[in-house]
């Protein structure tokens, strides 16, 4: 649905609404009598014909609810996938044979192993940089035909500047793509800013509760979005109707668990930099954060990742991560739990990742709480 159309379920325009509300509103049933105020889970494989929808594989009220609440957010039309990878493996797979893609140097690690993949296999000559010096984004441009945009990079927090890398790739045409899936469209509309497409592992904060695996892609180019259309339908990689539900009740609250969870990262961050048994800490959102100029000059938060790096080595930061007791040493973020991991314990990750890093996923419980259980972990390396 394009963001200039009314909510589903009243006359009233989505534009007219805050995020906030959009993201409640969007996505409901028509308000007739005793229709219910939730969008059902469709589940079934095929339609009485003639009909505007025919099969299961081709569209699904619950994925299209779930769509128009993402399309709320982003801006543009939007297609659900099985998984985020299902999304980014989509928009990759219409790309020509041999086209130069722009990428940056860290992300996160199943991106980079398609990117390398591409690379590879000769489907694509991929081009790193580091995505937040510009400069250098801008030079590496020149001639490519896709500028793939991670920002903040999972795990390593650097912020691209949004603003300026895309309106220059606009300017040449060189498409861009960008995964929001760390900001999300709370703190930063890639769409709104000139880019192409914006990706979403909805399996993090869009949905919110480490229950479901599902992707997006949005866009505002109904050629592109055809395409993409097109794909999903041949490719299959289809959401669930029963996992697009629970994303879509996860997505109503997303404003209200951002706020807590970036009130709280903040908090986490500030007092870790502190921490006697820290090296580094990464966060945006700290005023001596190599990123934190770029990201405060248009994002509207430093989301809710924070990245720290532990005194003691790879072991001491293994032993701290099996020492929580409210934080859960499980990979994955953006749930309403915060989640830890040390991110060397997967053999892919990049060799640019200091071994030593712990990347922290903040959730929405009490920050005492949190900072307790942190800080009695941390005690950890020093007592062996
Ligand atoms: C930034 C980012 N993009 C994409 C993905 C892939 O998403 P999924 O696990 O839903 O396939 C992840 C997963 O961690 C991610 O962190």
């Amino acid at each position: 649905m394009h963001e200039n159309q009314s909510s589903s379920h009243s006359d009233l325009p989505l534009t007219s609404l805050a995020p906030n509300s959009r993201v409640v509103a969007a996505g409901r049933p028509a308000r007739t009598e005793d229709a219910g105020v939730n969008t059902p889970i469709d589940l079934n494989s095929t339609y009485i014909a003639p009909g505007q929808v025919g099969y299961g594989r081709y569209g699904n009220q619950t994925w299209s609810a779930l769509e128009e609440a993402i399309s709320s957010l982003e801006g543009g039309e939007t297609l659900v996938y099985a998984s985020g990878m299902a999304a980014i493996s989509a928009m990759l797979s219409i790309l020509p044979k041999g086209a130069v893609i722009v990428a940056s140097r860290n992300g996160y690690t199943g991106t980079m192993a398609l990117l390398k993949k591409a690379q590879d296999s000769g489907m694509a000559e991929v081009r790193y940089v580091d995505i937040a010096d510009t400069q250098e984004v801008l030079q590496e441009i020149k001639g490519a035909m896709l500028l793939w945009i991670e920002s903040p990079t999972n795990p390593a927090l650097e912020v691209a500047d949004l603003p300026t890398i895309i309106a220059a790739a606009k300017s040449i045409n060189v498409g861009v793509a960008v995964d929001n899936t760390f900001a999300t469209p709370m703190v930063q509309q890639p769409l709104e800013l000139g880019a192409d497409v914006v990706i979403h592992s909805l399996t993090k904060y869009i949905s919110g509760h480490s229950d479901v695996i599902l992707g997006s892609i949005s866009t505002r180019d109904s050629a592109l979005y055809g395409r993409l259309s097109d794909v999903r339908k041949l490719a299959g990689a289809i959401p669930g109707p029963f996992e697009c539900w629970i994303a879509l009740r996860g997505i109503r609250t997303l404003g209200l668990r951002m706020e807590r969870a970036q009130s709280n990262a903040l908090e986490l961050a500030r007092r870790l930099e502190s921490h006697p048994a820290i090296e580094r800490v990464r966060y945006p959102g700290l005023p001596n954060d190599p990123h934190h100029a770029t990201a405060a000059s248009f994002m509207k938060g430093f989301g809710a990742v924070v990245s720290f790096e532990v005194k003691g080595g790879p072991e001491a930061a293994d032993r701290v991560c099996q020492a929580s007791r409210l934080v859960a040493f499980a990979t994955s973020l953006g749930g309403v739990e915060s989640l830890w991991e040390r991110r060397h314990r997967w053999s892919a990750e990049s060799p640019t990742i200091p071994t030593n890093l712990v990347r922290l996923s903040v959730g929405i419980e009490d920050v005492e709480d949190l900072w307790r259980d942190i800080d009695q972990a941390l005690q950890m390396p020093s007592r062996e």
